[in-house]
C-alpha cells in the first residue's frame, strides 16, 4: 500500500475516523490493515459495533477492490459511491430502495429544511430516514438498502450513512440522479443494474416523506402469496382527504387494483397509495413498455410510477394492494413532524421504554408526563415540567420552572426560566427568553394557524407571546406575534 493516507481514508469512509489515533498507536498501515482479525481489534480496545464495521469493510476490500483502486482512494464523495458500487451484494433476498428526492424550492417544510435536508431532520431523536432504515432490519433476507436522490452527498449525508450502517448492521449506498430528477420510476429504471445486482427476488420502494409503522414484512408476505408484479401499501382515509393522494379502486376479493387515479379531482375511492411498494423484477418489463410509448412521444427520461405505471397497468392482473390499518402520515408541512414525533415516541414506549425519560419529584429531577426523550447532554432544571410528546436535543438548556408540552427542542437551543412552550418546534441554537410563551395549535397539516415553528438562531425576548407563527432563522422577536410568517 503506497498511499500514506490509506488507513485514514479507510476509517473516514467507514465513519470511524475517531479510531485513527488507535490505529496509529498500533502502527497499522495499509498492509497490516487487510490482515486485521477480530482478536486484533479487541486487543486494540475497539468495541463490537465498530469492530463489525471494520471487519466487513476489510472483507469487501479484500474480495472486491483491486489494490490499485484501493491505494488511490482520496475524494471522499467518490469513495463512498465507488466503494459501495464495488461491494459484492448478497444473492437473492429482498432489497429496499428509498426515494429521498432532493433539495426543493417548496416552502412548506420551511424553515426546517433550510438547515438540514428533510430526510435528515430529527424526529424522535433520530433523522427521519433512520426510522425507514430501522424498519428494513426486520426483513430477514435484506441484502442492501439503496437511497436514490438528487442531493449532493456532503459530509452530513456521509456521516449519517456510515453511522446507520454501523448501528443497524445493514449495507446502504446512495445513488445520485446526476442529470436532475428522473421521476419516481425514472431513477429506479436508470439504476436498474444496481437494483438487480445480486438477483433480488423482490425489491421494496419507500417514499422518504412518510412516517408510519412500516409493515414491510406483512407487505412482502402478501406480495409473495397474492401479488404479481407490484403490490402497493394502501390505507383507508376519510373521503374528504382522499383527493390529496393516489386513489385506488380495487376488486375486494382479489385485492387487484382496477383503477388508479393520482390526486383525482372527483372522488374515486377512499383507499389511498401510502408510498410503499413491493416489486418483482419483472416490473422492468412494464417500465420498458412505458418508456417505449414515452419515446414515441419524445418524452424519454422522466417516468412516474403513479401516472406512467400504476394508472396504465392497473386492471391487467399486475397491480395489487395490501391495506394497513396502522398509523400513517405524509410529511409535507413542518408541523406534521410534531405529530410523527408523537407516534414514534409511542413506538419507543412500546419497544424500548428505557430510552424515554422517567419522572422525578420536581425537586431533584424534572417532572415528566407521558413520552419524553431527553438527550443525555441536555441540561434540564429539576423544577421544569416536560411532556407529553417532547423531544429535547443535544446540548439544550432548560431553565427553572419551564413548562414544555408537545414540542421538539432542537440541539443547543435554550429555554429560559418560567417560559412556556406548547405545540411548537424550536430551532437549533434558538433562545426563548424568561416568561415568554411560544404556542401553536395541533393543526398539523396547515402552515397558519398551526404548530409554531422557530428557525435556527431565533432570539425571543423575555415575556413575549408567539402564537401559531413560522419564524425564519436568525430573527429577533421583541413584540407579540400571532398567525404570521416572519421572513
Ligand atoms: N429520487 C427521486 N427522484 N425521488 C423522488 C422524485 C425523483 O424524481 N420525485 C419524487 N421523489 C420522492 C420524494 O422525495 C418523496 O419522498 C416521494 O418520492 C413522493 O414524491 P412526491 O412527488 O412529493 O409525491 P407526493 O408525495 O405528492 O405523492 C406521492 O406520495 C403519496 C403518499 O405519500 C404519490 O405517490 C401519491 O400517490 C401518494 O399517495
Amino acid at each position: 500500500m503506497e498511499d500514506p493516507n490509506f488507513v485514514q481514508n479507510f476509517l473516514k469512509d467507514s465513519g470511524l475516523e475517531r479510531f485513527l489515533e488507535v490505529f496509529k498507536k498500533h502502527e497499522i498501515d495499509g498492509e497490516s490493515l487487510l490482515e486485521l482479525t477480530d482478536n486484533d481489534l479487541i486487543e486494540m480496545g475497539i468495541v463490537i459495533g465498530p469492530r463489525k464495521k471494520i471487519l466487513s469493510r476489510i472483507k469487501k476490500l479484500k474480495t472486491t477492490l483491486s489494490g490499485s483502486f484501493a491505494t488511490n482512494r482520496n475524494s471522499s464523495v467518490e469513495n463512498l459511491e465507488i466503494f459501495s458500487l464495488n461491494e459484492k451484494v448478497k444473492e437473492g433476498g429482498v432489497k429496499v430502495v428509498i426515494l429521498v428526492g432532493g433539495p426543493s424550492k417548496g416552502t412548506r417544510f420551511r424553515p426546517l429544511s433550510m438547515e438540514t435536508p428533510k430526510p435528515l431532520f430529527p424526529v424522535a431523536g433520530k433523522p427521519l430516514i433512520y426510522h425507514h432504515l430501522k424498519a428494513c432490519t426486520k426483513l430477514s433476507t435484506l441484502s442492501e438498502v439503496i437511497l436514490i436522490g438528487f442531493y449532493d452527498i456532503n459530509d452530513t449525508w456521509k456521516e449519517f450513512i456510515a453511522s446507520a450502517e454501523a448501528e443497524l448492521g445493514i449495507n446502504i449506498r446512495y445513488l445520485k440522479e446526476s442529470d436532475g430528477r428522473l421521476g419516481t420510476a425514472g431513477g429506479l429504471n436508470f439504476f436498474r443494474p444496481q437494483i438487480l445486482e445480486g438477483n433480488p427476488e423482490h425489491f421494496i420502494v419507500i417514499h422518504c416523506d412518510i412516517c408510519c409503522t412500516f409493515p414491510l414484512v406483512d407487505l412482502l408476505k402478501f406480495h409473495k402469496e397474492n401479488g404479481k408484479t407490484c403490490t402497493i401499501l394502501g390505507k383507508k382515509v376519510p373521503e374528504k382527504e382522499a383527493h390529496k393522494y393516489g386513489c385506488l379502486a380495487i376488486e375486494p376479493s382479489t385485492r387487484e387494483v382496477l383503477h388508479y387515479a393520482e390526486k383525482p379531482e372527483t372522488f374515486i375511492s377512499d383507499i389511498i397509495n401510502c408510498g410503499i411498494y413491493v416489486f418483482s423484477p419483472n416490473i422492468y418489463n412494464l417500465f420498458a413498455d412505458a418508456f417505449k410509448s414515452k419515446q414515441d412521444n419524445n418524452d424519454a427520461t422522466y417516468l412516474q410510477l403513479e401516472q406512467d405505471i400504476f394508472s396504465r397497468f392497473c386492471g391487467e392482473k399486475q397491480v395489487y394492494v395490501y391495506e394497513t390499518k396502522d398509523f400513517w402520515l405524509q410529511i409535507k408541512t413542518a408541523g406534521v413532524v410534531l405529530k410523527c414525533s408523537e407516534e414514534l415516541l409511542q413506538q419507543l414506549r412500546e419497544q424500548s421504554s428505557d430510552t424515554l425519560a422517567r419522572s422525578g419529584d420536581g425537586k431533584t429531577a424534572p417532572i415528566i408526563i407521558g413520552n419524553v426523550l431527553i438527550h443525555p447532554s441536555a441540561n434540564v432544571h429539576p423544577s421544569a415540567k416536560l411532556g407529553p410528546n417532547v423531544t429535547i436535543g443535544e446540548g439544550v438548556v432548560i431553565g427553572e420552572g419551564v413548562r414544555i408540552k408537545n414540542a421538539i427542542i432542537l440541539d443547543k437551543a435554550e429555554v429560559r426560566s418560567r417560559a412556556f412552550v406548547c405545540f411548537a418546534i424550536i430551532g437549533w441554537k434558538t433562545c426563548i427568553g424568561k416568561w415568554a410563551r411560544i404556542e401553536g395549535q395541533p393543526d398539523y397539516h396547515v402552515d397558519i394557524p398551526g404548530v409554531t415553528i422557530l428557525g435556527t438562531g431565533v432570539q425571543v425576548a423575555g415575556e413575549i407571546i408567539i402564537r401559531s407563527s413560522v419564524v425564519l432563522p436568525h430573527k429577533e422577536l421583541g413584540v407579540d406575534t400571532k398567525n404570521q410568517i416572519i421572513l
